[in-house]
């Protein structure tokens, strides 16, 4: 076994699910980001959360943690004891709007705990540990590997396929200023759906990847429509359903409920010069029914994780010091 590093920092983006059809196998990344830094602790384990989506959300600071939690998971795969860990979390993704903040944070525990003690796993491992935490595999492979992951897990193991996003897609997100659990809005699916919806989505969002992979943005309008879930869904999110009938007629490509919501989330073609007229409608739908919301473009983040180990002296900035001028808060 390798030596254990004093310390390291990861840095994990933000992610899309589903994008419309691919209910559960589509993961897309984005340029949103969430911070752990790691260490083992002479003493006790300790946890700092920094900024508004972290601070007093109840987030446990004990070794019920989920960071905590999933690092000791690497540690034991990996053969190795590190009962005792200090970890610093910032993160600019908002929780539980549908924007795979938990994923962020369980791709971040694995691959910050993995660096730390010399990274003995491999990202294929790493990914059937984050599918089988997540119950299925689309933010946590996105999150894992960046870009566009194409995925499954079937309950024993996830595979996947990066596709390099089209370098014109920019992504529109709106985030209504209420939460929803996955855990809620997964209930709201039926056990059971029709052949003719299962074929649907099928042709739907096979096309939808053929589009991404081809370039042929004109056909994301067609295929990113859906019928496993979406239609369940929109009692949930105020708005929702007009947001999917008429996005496309203002500037989208084409328009989905990011994950499992609230936000809903828009692709555009950089070059398509309606990026306001879109954002505008999509802030009226949700204003009319009373919904505060926040609008933020973004971009695909084709890296995944970035790891940096941290060496003894390394250490003189804080924590929030050194993620200056990185984070968007
Ligand atoms: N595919 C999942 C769902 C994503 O839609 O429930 C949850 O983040």
């Amino acid at each position: 076994m390798g030596k254990i590093n004093p310390g390291v920092r990861v840095r994990v983006p933000a992610s899309t699910a589903n994008l419309g059809p691919g209910f559960d196998s589509l993961g897309l990344a984005l340029d949103l980001y969430t911070w752990v830094e790691m260490s083992r602790s002479e003493g006790k384990t300790t946890f700092q959360l920094y900024g508004e989506e972290l601070e007093g959300k109840g987030i446990p600071l004990d070794k019920s943690n989920l960071i905590y939690q999933v690092a000791q998971q690497v540690f034991a795969r990996a053969g190795v004891e590190v009962p005792e860990l200090s970890v610093s979390m910032y993160s600019d993704i908002p929780l539980a709007r549908g924007l795979g903040s938990s994923a962020s944070a369980i791709v971040a525990a694995l691959t910050a705990a993995n660096a730390l003690i010399g990274s003995p796993l491999s990202d294929d491992e790493l990914f059937q540990l984050a599918s089988s935490i997540e119950k299925h595999p689309d933010n946590v492979g996105a999150s894992l590997f960046g870009g566009l992951v194409v995925a499954y897990w079937d309950g024993i193991r996830a595979e996947h396929i990066k596709v390099a996003p089209d370098e014109r897609l920019e992504v529109l997100v709106a985030v209504p200023d209420f939460q929803l659990s996955t855990e809620k809005a997964r209930h709201a699916l039926p056990k059971e759906v029709a052949m003719s919806d299962a074929v649907f989505n099928v042709g739907h969002s096979n096309l939808l990847v053929a589009a991404l992979c081809t370039g042929r943005l004109e056909m994301i309008r067609l295929a990113m429509t859906d019928k496993l879930h979406q239609p369940y869904r929109s009692a949930l999110v105020p708005g929702m359903a007009e947001i999917l009938e008429g996005a496309a007629d203002h500037g989208a490509l084409g328009i989905a409920l990011s994950g499992a919501g609230p936000t809903m989330l828009a692709l555009s073609d950089r070059d398509g010069g309606r990026k306001e007229e879109l954002e505008r409608f999509l802030r009226e739908m949700f204003g009319r029914h009373g919904i505060g919301v926040e609008t933020r473009w973004l971009k695909p983040d084709t890296e995944g994780p970035r790891v940096e180990v941290l060496t003894e002296t390394a250490g003189s900035g804080t924590f929030m010091q050194n993620l200056k001028g990185e984070i968007r808060t």
